[in-house]
Protein backbone atom coordinates (compact mmCIF):
# COMPACT_ATOMS: atom_id res chain seq x y z
CA UNK A 1 0.00 0.00 0.00
CA UNK A 2 1.35 3.22 -0.94
CA UNK A 3 1.71 5.91 1.84
CA UNK A 4 0.06 9.10 2.03
CA UNK A 5 1.98 11.95 3.21
CA UNK A 6 0.23 14.51 4.69
CA UNK A 7 2.85 17.15 2.95
CA UNK A 8 4.93 16.76 0.11
CA UNK A 9 7.50 18.49 -0.36
CA UNK A 10 9.27 16.57 -3.28
CA UNK A 11 6.44 17.15 -5.58
CA UNK A 12 6.37 20.69 -5.92
CA UNK A 13 10.11 20.84 -6.43
CA UNK A 14 10.06 18.63 -9.26
CA UNK A 15 7.47 20.07 -10.92
CA UNK A 16 8.98 23.45 -10.79
CA UNK A 17 13.05 22.22 -10.88
CA UNK A 18 13.79 23.76 -13.98
CA UNK A 19 12.31 27.36 -12.81
CA UNK A 20 14.11 26.89 -9.37
CA UNK A 21 17.07 26.11 -10.99
CA UNK A 22 17.12 29.06 -13.30
CA UNK A 23 16.39 31.30 -10.42
CA UNK A 24 18.38 30.23 -8.17
CA UNK A 25 21.58 30.22 -10.73
CA UNK A 26 20.44 33.97 -11.65
CA UNK A 27 21.51 34.87 -7.99
CA UNK A 28 24.29 33.25 -7.97
CA UNK A 29 25.69 34.61 -11.38
CA UNK A 30 24.94 38.09 -9.77
CA UNK A 31 26.16 37.52 -6.70
CA UNK A 32 23.36 39.50 -4.62
CA UNK A 33 22.72 36.87 -1.85
CA UNK A 34 21.63 39.60 -0.27
CA UNK A 35 18.89 42.19 -1.15
CA UNK A 36 19.20 42.98 -4.57
CA UNK A 37 17.18 42.53 -7.56
CA UNK A 38 15.48 39.13 -6.47
CA UNK A 39 14.29 40.07 -3.58
CA UNK A 40 13.44 43.58 -4.52
CA UNK A 41 11.10 41.75 -7.48
CA UNK A 42 9.61 39.16 -5.29
CA UNK A 43 8.28 42.07 -2.80
CA UNK A 44 6.95 43.72 -5.63
CA UNK A 45 5.22 40.28 -6.92
CA UNK A 46 3.58 40.06 -3.27
CA UNK A 47 2.16 43.51 -2.90
CA UNK A 48 0.28 43.27 -6.82
CA UNK A 49 -0.40 39.39 -5.36
CA UNK A 50 -2.33 41.03 -3.02
CA UNK A 51 -3.63 44.30 -4.99
CA UNK A 52 -4.76 42.24 -7.72
CA UNK A 53 -7.07 39.44 -5.89
CA UNK A 54 -8.66 41.88 -4.15
CA UNK A 55 -12.14 42.92 -4.84
CA UNK A 56 -12.34 45.59 -2.65
CA UNK A 57 -9.50 48.48 -3.25
CA UNK A 58 -6.71 47.79 -1.32
CA UNK A 59 -4.23 50.25 -2.57
CA UNK A 60 -0.73 51.00 -1.82
CA UNK A 61 0.01 47.18 0.14
CA UNK A 62 3.57 47.53 1.38
CA UNK A 63 5.33 43.83 1.74
CA UNK A 64 8.60 43.84 3.16
CA UNK A 65 10.37 40.30 2.91
CA UNK A 66 12.10 39.17 6.13
CA UNK A 67 13.48 36.00 7.41
CA UNK A 68 10.45 34.06 8.90
CA UNK A 69 6.96 34.22 10.19
CA UNK A 70 8.39 34.91 13.79
CA UNK A 71 10.71 37.57 12.68
CA UNK A 72 7.60 39.12 11.18
CA UNK A 73 5.41 38.80 13.68
CA UNK A 74 8.08 40.56 16.31
CA UNK A 75 8.85 43.39 13.61
CA UNK A 76 5.14 44.33 13.32
CA UNK A 77 4.76 44.58 17.38
CA UNK A 78 8.22 46.52 17.07
CA UNK A 79 6.60 48.58 14.53
CA UNK A 80 3.05 49.24 16.91
CA UNK A 81 5.25 50.80 19.57
CA UNK A 82 4.64 47.59 21.71
CA UNK A 83 6.66 47.65 24.81
CA UNK A 84 7.43 46.59 28.37
CA UNK A 85 4.71 45.91 30.12
CA UNK A 86 2.12 46.82 27.71
CA UNK A 87 -1.26 43.83 27.14
CA UNK A 88 -1.79 41.99 23.62
CA UNK A 89 -4.96 40.27 23.57
CA UNK A 90 -4.11 36.79 21.38
CA UNK A 91 -5.42 33.01 20.73
CA UNK A 92 -4.26 30.42 22.68
CA UNK A 93 -5.00 27.91 20.34
CA UNK A 94 -2.18 28.13 17.77
CA UNK A 95 1.45 27.89 16.65
CA UNK A 96 3.21 28.76 19.59
CA UNK A 97 5.02 32.14 17.71
CA UNK A 98 1.69 33.77 17.46
CA UNK A 99 2.30 34.51 21.35
CA UNK A 100 5.72 33.75 21.77
CA UNK A 101 6.74 37.40 20.73
CA UNK A 102 4.75 39.39 22.67
CA UNK A 103 7.18 38.32 26.29
CA UNK A 104 10.25 39.17 23.73
CA UNK A 105 9.61 42.75 23.66
CA UNK A 106 8.84 42.18 27.72
CA UNK A 107 4.78 42.69 27.12
CA UNK A 108 1.64 40.14 28.67
CA UNK A 109 0.03 37.87 26.01
CA UNK A 110 -3.64 37.95 26.95
CA UNK A 111 -5.64 35.26 25.90
CA UNK A 112 -9.07 34.75 24.79
CA UNK A 113 -10.68 31.58 24.46
CA UNK A 114 -11.51 30.65 20.25
CA UNK A 115 -14.81 29.80 18.82
CA UNK A 116 -15.75 26.08 18.88
CA UNK A 117 -16.21 25.94 14.83
CA UNK A 118 -13.60 28.40 12.98
CA UNK A 119 -10.67 27.07 16.18
CA UNK A 120 -10.07 30.95 15.39
CA UNK A 121 -10.00 34.02 18.64
CA UNK A 122 -13.42 34.82 19.55
CA UNK A 123 -14.29 38.14 18.67
CA UNK A 124 -17.46 38.31 21.52
CA UNK A 125 -14.94 37.46 24.13
CA UNK A 126 -12.58 40.65 23.16
CA UNK A 127 -13.85 43.29 24.96
CA UNK A 128 -13.82 42.15 28.55
CA UNK A 129 -9.88 41.04 28.08
CA UNK A 130 -9.53 45.28 27.75
CA UNK A 131 -7.77 47.10 29.73
CA UNK A 132 -5.85 50.48 29.80
CA UNK A 133 -2.61 48.30 29.36
CA UNK A 134 -4.08 46.68 25.68
CA UNK A 135 -2.23 47.92 22.90
CA UNK A 136 -3.34 45.24 19.98
CA UNK A 137 -5.14 42.30 19.44
CA UNK A 138 -3.37 39.71 17.18
CA UNK A 139 -5.92 37.00 15.90
CA UNK A 140 -3.91 33.91 13.74
CA UNK A 141 -5.92 32.75 10.91
CA UNK A 142 -5.87 29.14 11.25
CA UNK A 143 -5.19 26.22 8.72
CA UNK A 144 -5.99 28.43 5.93
CA UNK A 145 -8.81 30.39 7.21
CA UNK A 146 -8.97 34.20 7.76
CA UNK A 147 -9.65 35.28 11.17
CA UNK A 148 -12.86 37.22 11.89
CA UNK A 149 -11.25 40.51 11.39
CA UNK A 150 -14.28 42.67 10.81
CA UNK A 151 -15.96 41.43 14.51
CA UNK A 152 -12.79 42.16 16.22
CA UNK A 153 -12.23 45.68 13.97
CA UNK A 154 -16.00 46.76 16.03
CA UNK A 155 -14.14 46.41 19.15
CA UNK A 156 -10.39 47.86 18.30
CA UNK A 157 -11.59 50.56 16.19
CA UNK A 158 -13.59 53.09 18.56
CA UNK A 159 -10.62 52.31 21.60
CA UNK A 160 -7.86 52.76 18.79
CA UNK A 161 -6.73 49.42 19.40
CA UNK A 162 -4.38 48.02 16.09
CA UNK A 163 -5.19 44.63 14.70
CA UNK A 164 -2.38 42.30 13.62
CA UNK A 165 -3.41 39.93 11.74
CA UNK A 166 -0.62 36.43 11.86
CA UNK A 167 -1.28 35.00 8.16
CA UNK A 168 1.29 32.60 8.53
CA UNK A 169 -0.98 30.00 7.28
CA UNK A 170 -3.46 31.84 5.61
CA UNK A 171 -1.56 34.01 2.88
CA UNK A 172 -4.16 34.64 -0.22
CA UNK A 173 -7.17 33.84 1.52
CA UNK A 174 -9.89 36.07 1.03
CA UNK A 175 -12.64 37.61 3.57
CA UNK A 176 -15.28 39.42 2.40
CA UNK A 177 -13.67 40.60 -1.13
CA UNK A 178 -10.01 41.18 0.75
CA UNK A 179 -6.94 38.78 0.97
CA UNK A 180 -5.86 37.89 3.92
CA UNK A 181 -1.75 39.60 4.88
CA UNK A 182 -3.80 42.24 4.34
CA UNK A 183 -6.45 42.36 6.86
CA UNK A 184 -5.23 43.84 9.93
CA UNK A 185 -3.77 46.92 10.13
CA UNK A 186 -0.55 45.41 10.23
CA UNK A 187 -0.49 41.72 8.53
CA UNK A 188 2.32 39.27 8.74
CA UNK A 189 2.68 35.74 6.80
CA UNK A 190 5.61 32.98 7.28
CA UNK A 191 6.94 31.03 3.86
CA UNK A 192 8.11 28.06 5.86
CA UNK A 193 8.34 25.04 3.86
CA UNK A 194 5.29 23.36 4.92
CA UNK A 195 2.80 26.36 4.22
CA UNK A 196 0.75 26.66 1.43
CA UNK A 197 3.35 29.20 -0.11
CA UNK A 198 6.29 27.73 0.71
CA UNK A 199 10.48 28.67 0.58
CA UNK A 200 13.41 26.16 1.01
CA UNK A 201 14.27 27.47 4.29
CA UNK A 202 12.59 30.15 6.75
CA UNK A 203 11.36 33.22 5.22
CA UNK A 204 8.32 35.48 6.19
CA UNK A 205 7.04 38.86 5.19
CA UNK A 206 4.80 41.82 7.08
CA UNK A 207 2.38 43.80 5.02
CA UNK A 208 1.46 47.44 6.21
CA UNK A 209 -0.16 50.27 4.42
CA UNK A 210 1.24 53.35 5.75
CA UNK A 211 4.39 54.29 4.11
CA UNK A 212 6.17 55.38 7.20
CA UNK A 213 5.99 51.78 8.98
CA UNK A 214 6.89 49.77 5.73
CA UNK A 215 9.77 52.52 5.68
CA UNK A 216 10.85 51.79 9.84
CA UNK A 217 10.58 47.69 9.21
CA UNK A 218 12.97 47.58 6.73
CA UNK A 219 15.35 49.55 8.82
CA UNK A 220 14.20 47.50 11.75
CA UNK A 221 14.99 44.41 9.70
CA UNK A 222 18.13 45.36 8.92
CA UNK A 223 19.73 46.48 12.43
CA UNK A 224 17.93 50.25 12.82
CA UNK A 225 20.05 51.35 10.07
CA UNK A 226 18.95 54.00 7.88
CA UNK A 227 22.47 54.93 5.57
CA UNK A 228 25.43 52.47 5.77
CA UNK A 229 26.43 51.71 8.88
CA UNK A 230 24.77 54.20 10.56
CA UNK A 231 22.10 53.00 13.05
CA UNK A 232 18.78 55.10 14.25
CA UNK A 233 17.44 52.66 16.83
CA UNK A 234 18.00 49.38 17.77
CA UNK A 235 17.11 46.48 15.55
CA UNK A 236 17.97 42.87 14.23
CA UNK A 237 19.19 41.09 11.51
CA UNK A 238 15.93 39.48 10.15
CA UNK A 239 16.50 40.38 6.15
CA UNK A 240 15.33 37.18 3.87
CA UNK A 241 17.73 35.66 1.97
CA UNK A 242 17.68 36.30 -2.09
CA UNK A 243 17.98 32.80 -2.87
CA UNK A 244 14.70 32.17 -0.65
CA UNK A 245 13.02 35.45 -2.74
CA UNK A 246 13.98 34.01 -5.96
CA UNK A 247 12.51 30.45 -4.96
CA UNK A 248 9.03 32.30 -3.96
CA UNK A 249 8.77 34.20 -6.83
CA UNK A 250 8.49 31.23 -8.78
CA UNK A 251 6.49 29.85 -5.94
CA UNK A 252 3.75 32.52 -6.39
CA UNK A 253 3.61 32.18 -10.19
CA UNK A 254 2.24 28.56 -9.28
CA UNK A 255 0.22 29.59 -6.38
CA UNK A 256 -3.21 30.29 -7.91
CA UNK A 257 -3.33 26.63 -9.48
CA UNK A 258 -2.26 25.04 -6.43
CA UNK A 259 -5.08 27.06 -4.61
CA UNK A 260 -7.31 25.70 -7.28
CA UNK A 261 -6.37 22.14 -6.71
CA UNK A 262 -6.55 22.63 -2.94
CA UNK A 263 -9.85 24.06 -3.02
CA UNK A 264 -11.03 21.20 -5.06
CA UNK A 265 -9.73 18.40 -2.73
CA UNK A 266 -11.11 20.16 0.57
CA UNK A 267 -14.26 20.44 -1.49
CA UNK A 268 -14.31 16.82 -1.78
CA UNK A 269 -13.84 16.39 1.55
CA UNK A 270 -16.49 19.09 2.51
CA UNK A 271 -18.80 16.92 1.14
CA UNK A 272 -18.02 13.48 1.12
CA UNK A 273 -17.58 13.71 4.90
CA UNK A 274 -20.80 14.95 5.80
CA UNK A 275 -22.37 12.24 7.05
CA UNK A 276 -19.08 10.99 8.77
CA UNK A 277 -18.61 11.13 12.46
CA UNK A 278 -15.97 14.27 12.48
CA UNK A 279 -17.05 18.12 11.96
CA UNK A 280 -14.83 19.87 9.71
CA UNK A 281 -13.66 23.49 10.59
CA UNK A 282 -16.05 25.97 9.63
CA UNK A 283 -15.22 28.77 7.32
CA UNK A 284 -16.77 31.86 7.69
CA UNK A 285 -19.72 32.29 4.52
CA UNK A 286 -17.95 35.22 3.33
CA UNK A 287 -14.29 33.56 3.09
CA UNK A 288 -12.42 31.50 0.93
CA UNK A 289 -9.26 29.29 2.59
CA UNK A 290 -6.33 28.29 1.56
CA UNK A 291 -6.17 25.15 2.88
CA UNK A 292 -3.41 24.97 4.41
CA UNK A 293 -4.63 22.43 6.12
CA UNK A 294 -7.13 20.34 6.18
CA UNK A 295 -8.45 20.21 9.44
CA UNK A 296 -11.28 18.38 11.57
CA UNK A 297 -12.64 17.06 14.87
CA UNK A 298 -13.55 13.69 16.46
CA UNK A 299 -16.47 14.00 18.86
CA UNK A 300 -14.11 12.89 21.88
CA UNK A 301 -10.42 12.15 22.21
CA UNK A 302 -10.90 8.17 22.85
CA UNK A 303 -12.42 8.81 19.06
CA UNK A 304 -9.84 10.95 17.53
CA UNK A 305 -7.35 8.22 19.05
CA UNK A 306 -8.86 5.13 17.02
CA UNK A 307 -9.00 7.25 14.02
CA UNK A 308 -5.43 8.62 13.96
CA UNK A 309 -4.87 4.79 14.61
CA UNK A 310 -7.35 3.53 10.99
CA UNK A 311 -4.81 6.20 9.33
CA UNK A 312 -2.02 4.83 10.54
CA UNK A 313 -2.48 1.80 9.60
CA UNK A 314 -3.76 3.24 6.01
CA UNK A 315 -0.49 4.86 5.66
CA UNK A 316 -2.36 8.16 5.28
CA UNK A 317 0.01 10.89 6.97
CA UNK A 318 -2.20 12.95 9.53
CA UNK A 319 -0.96 16.13 11.95
CA UNK A 320 -2.34 17.48 15.61
CA UNK A 321 -2.48 20.98 15.16
CA UNK A 322 -1.85 21.53 18.59
CA UNK A 323 -1.41 19.05 21.19
CA UNK A 324 -1.14 21.44 24.14
CA UNK A 325 -2.74 24.77 23.88
CA UNK A 326 -0.24 27.78 24.48
CA UNK A 327 -1.57 28.93 27.81
CA UNK A 328 -0.69 25.49 29.44
CA UNK A 329 2.89 25.55 27.70
CA UNK A 330 5.72 25.39 30.14
CA UNK A 331 6.94 28.76 28.53
CA UNK A 332 3.81 30.70 29.46
CA UNK A 333 4.09 29.13 33.28
CA UNK A 334 4.20 32.86 34.33
CA UNK A 335 0.90 33.28 33.18
CA UNK A 336 -0.40 30.92 35.63
CA UNK A 337 -2.95 29.70 33.46
CA UNK A 338 -4.17 26.22 34.55
CA UNK A 339 -6.41 23.07 33.13
CA UNK A 340 -10.27 25.04 32.61
CA UNK A 341 -9.17 28.32 31.83
CA UNK A 342 -9.74 28.23 28.36
CA UNK A 343 -12.29 25.11 27.84
CA UNK A 344 -12.65 25.16 23.41
CA UNK A 345 -8.87 25.60 23.32
CA UNK A 346 -8.50 22.52 25.16
CA UNK A 347 -11.16 20.24 24.14
CA UNK A 348 -10.05 21.21 20.42
CA UNK A 349 -6.45 20.31 21.30
CA UNK A 350 -7.50 16.98 21.73
CA UNK A 351 -10.16 16.30 18.85
CA UNK A 352 -9.06 17.97 16.49
CA UNK A 353 -6.70 16.34 13.64
CA UNK A 354 -5.59 17.06 9.81
CA UNK A 355 -5.67 14.92 6.51
CA UNK A 356 -3.61 15.29 3.49
CA UNK A 357 -5.11 18.53 0.96
CA UNK A 358 -2.13 19.53 -0.55
CA UNK A 359 -2.01 20.70 -4.35
CA UNK A 360 -0.25 17.21 -5.63
CA UNK A 361 -2.72 14.80 -4.26
CA UNK A 362 -4.12 12.36 -6.66
CA UNK A 363 -7.96 11.95 -6.92
CA UNK A 364 -7.23 8.07 -6.15
CA UNK A 365 -5.73 9.16 -2.97
CA UNK A 366 -8.22 11.39 -1.98
CA UNK A 367 -11.12 8.51 -2.67
CA UNK A 368 -8.73 6.37 -0.31
CA UNK A 369 -8.50 8.80 2.65
CA UNK A 370 -12.43 9.57 2.61
CA UNK A 371 -12.72 5.65 2.66
CA UNK A 372 -10.64 5.21 5.29
CA UNK A 373 -12.83 7.96 7.43
CA UNK A 374 -15.71 6.99 6.27
CA UNK A 375 -15.41 3.54 7.63
CA UNK A 376 -14.36 4.48 11.51
CA UNK A 377 -17.12 4.62 13.33
C1 LIG B 1 0.12 30.76 13.10
C2 LIG B 1 1.60 30.87 12.93
N1 LIG B 1 2.22 31.99 13.31
C3 LIG B 1 3.54 32.15 13.15
C4 LIG B 1 4.33 31.15 12.60
C5 LIG B 1 5.80 31.35 12.55
O1 LIG B 1 6.34 31.28 11.27
P1 LIG B 1 7.86 30.81 11.06
O2 LIG B 1 7.93 29.35 11.30
O3 LIG B 1 8.12 31.18 9.62
O4 LIG B 1 8.71 31.60 11.99
C6 LIG B 1 3.70 29.97 12.16
C7 LIG B 1 4.41 28.88 11.49
O5 LIG B 1 5.29 28.24 11.64
C8 LIG B 1 2.32 29.82 12.34
O6 LIG B 1 1.69 28.71 11.96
Amino acid sequence: MEAIPLIDLAAPYQAYKDEITEAIETVFSTTRFIGGPALAAFETQLSNYIQGHAKQETQGIHAIACSSGTDALLLALMALGVKSGDEVITTPYSFIATAEVIPMLGAIPVFVDVDERSYMLSPSLVEEKISAKTKAVLPASLFGAPADIDEIAKICQPRGLAILEDAAQSFGAFYKGRVSASLGDISTTSFYPTKSLAAYGDAGAVFTRDALQAKRIRSLLNHGQEGTYFHTEIGMNARMDALQAAILSVKLRHYDEELKRRRAIAKRYQTELHASPYAVQEIHPQAVSVYSQFSLTAKTEEKRKKTLAQLEQAKIGYGMFYPLPLHLQKAFAHLKHGPGDFPIAESLSKRMFSIPVHAFLQDTQVTRIIEVLRGVS
